[in-house]
């Protein structure tokens, strides 16, 4: 819970001299808020704010990132350390219930995921209706959100049980959804969950066997997958957090929301990310024109812009980039491939942090720019990438969605706007309009 801070902000109108005293909030770490809630009350004014830079949009406790010293936490406990020593459903049951599960916990949060993997048979059929070459993300939108029509006994928002059902099944299921829009872009048939193997194994498993022989799993890439899901969990309120929020705040049902969720993330500036690093890396193709590439992205007048670098919150290495970047070593030194791709990236990385531009702007490497190349090595197709990524937010999303239902403060989200249009003329008959 936020602490009201003794400290205000004053505002003064410096045409009529009022005055106002605006509260702070203290979090448990970071920054205070100014808590503008009666500012539109009390002065008839609103706060402008486009992309939300300077704004708090909730009050949440469970993922903390400090931008500057490149930490993220996840209810207190460092990303370094819970992908080192954690795995993926114990994030999960972190992220739901706000502590790491004891072993009982664990195996009985584990039994109850492995459980939901499966999905409704006539599912089935929505996958039939898409183009073969349908971008597995328009799939994702499209069966996430039919999810609502299937599990009518997990949509009531009021009733707590029920909410936690949903979430179960949405975590359970992703990986199912996915690796059925992965094999029907193949043609090949579907595989049903196995329920003797991990998480991340299943999930592997669903995407790359064929029924024709035996898949054998590899340890080094089911760790890897794993490490990727834990990485890609939550982070804090971004774009498709805050979308699954606001479409949760209307009351819709949880399967709508991250359906929503899912649309957000697609986009290039978001989780689309790492498919247009792989592309831009594809692109530049020789470290003789890494310097080239380097000079558009800090061309004004280029709309082009170094993908997988920069982010709205990390003003330094965000370290979920260094823990993928060795994933990434050691995905390659395992299957033995030598991808020049990672040595371009790396040769980027080295040239861009030397660069005046991007030292005074503070771009790192994000979590995408080494993500597309492990992923590639794993043998997915560049468009699969963002659909990995909303597998594993999937649970950051419903844990978000879940503390929104449960805030006592909660209302309907709904921004205000600087209005610019014409004001109120009169109708002008066609036969008049010039
Ligand atoms: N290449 C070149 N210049 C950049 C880049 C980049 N990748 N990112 C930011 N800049 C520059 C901007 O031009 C701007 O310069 P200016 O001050 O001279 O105008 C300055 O850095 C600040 O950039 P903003 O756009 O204001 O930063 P914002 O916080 O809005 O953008 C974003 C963050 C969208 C991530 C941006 O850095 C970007 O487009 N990066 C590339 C796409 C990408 O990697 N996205 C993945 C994000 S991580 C994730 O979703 C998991």
């Amino acid at each position: 819970m936020s602490k009201s801070n003794s400290a205000t902000f004053s505002l003064i109108n410096d045409a009529t001299g009022d005055k106002y005293a605006l509260p702070v909030l203290d979090g448990t770490v970071g920054p205070s808020v100014i808590d503008v809630r009666r500012l539109y009350a009390e002065t008839g004014h609103f706060t402008y704010d486009p992309g939300y830079t300077s704004t708090g949009s909730c009050e949440s406790a469970l993922t903390y990132i400090d931008g500057d010293e490149g930490v993220l936490l996840h209810r207190g406990y460092r990303i370094e350390d819970l992908a080192e020593k954690s795995s993926f459903l114990e994030v999960a049951y972190l992220l739901l219930n706000g502590e790491l599960p004891n072993g009982q916990e664990r195996d009985s949060f584990v039994d109850t995921i492995t459980h939901h993997t499966m999905l409704h048979e006539q599912l089935i059929n929505f996958y039939r209706g898409f183009r073969r070459d349908a971008h597995p993300m328009a799939i994702m939108c499209g069966v996430v959100g039919a999810l609502s029509a299937f599990y009518h006994d997990s949509t009531d928002i009021n009733d707590p049980h029920a909410r936690m059902v949903a979430s179960y099944r949405l975590v359970a299921k992703m990986p199912t959804i996915a690796a059925m829009a992965y094999k029907y872009s193949l043609g090949q048939p579907f595989n049903y969950p196995q329920n003797e193997l991990s998480y991340a194994e299943n999930f592997l498993y669903m995407l790359f066997a064929v029924p024709a022989e035996k898949y054998v799993m590899n340890p080094v890439l089911a760790r890897a997958m794993d490490r990727l899901l834990i990485l890609h969990a939550d982070h804090e309120q971004n774009a498709s957090t805050s979308t699954v929020r606001l479409a949760g705040s209307s009351g819709a049902n949880p399967f709508a929301c991250i359906a929503a969720g899912i649309a957000s993330l697609w986009g290039p500036a978001h989780g689309g990310a790492n498919e247009a690093v792989l592309n831009m890396l594809n692109e530049v193709g020789h470290k003789d024109r890494i310097g080239e590439y380097v000079k558009k992205a800090k061309d004004k007048d280029d709309p082009f812009r170094l993908m997988g670098f920069g982010h709205r919150v990390y003003k330094n290495y965000d370290p979920r980039a260094k823990v993928m970047m060795q994933s990434c070593h050691e995905v390659l030194e395992d299957l033995g491939i030598d991808d020049p791709l990672l040595d371009l990236a790396m040769e980027f990385e080295k040239l861009a942090r030397e660069d005046e531009y991007f030292i005074e702007r503070n771009l790192y490497p994000n979590v995408d720019f080494y993500s597309g190349i492990i992923l590639k090595a794993m043998g997915f197709p560049s468009d699969m990438f963002t659909v990995l990524f909303a597998v594993a937010r999937t649970v950051g999303w419903i844990a978000q969605w879940q503390e929104m239902i449960e805030d006592p403060t909660q209302k309907i989200g709904r921004p205000r706007q600087l209005y610019t249009g014409p004001d109120q003329r009169p109708y002008v008959p066609v036969e008049k309009r010039g």
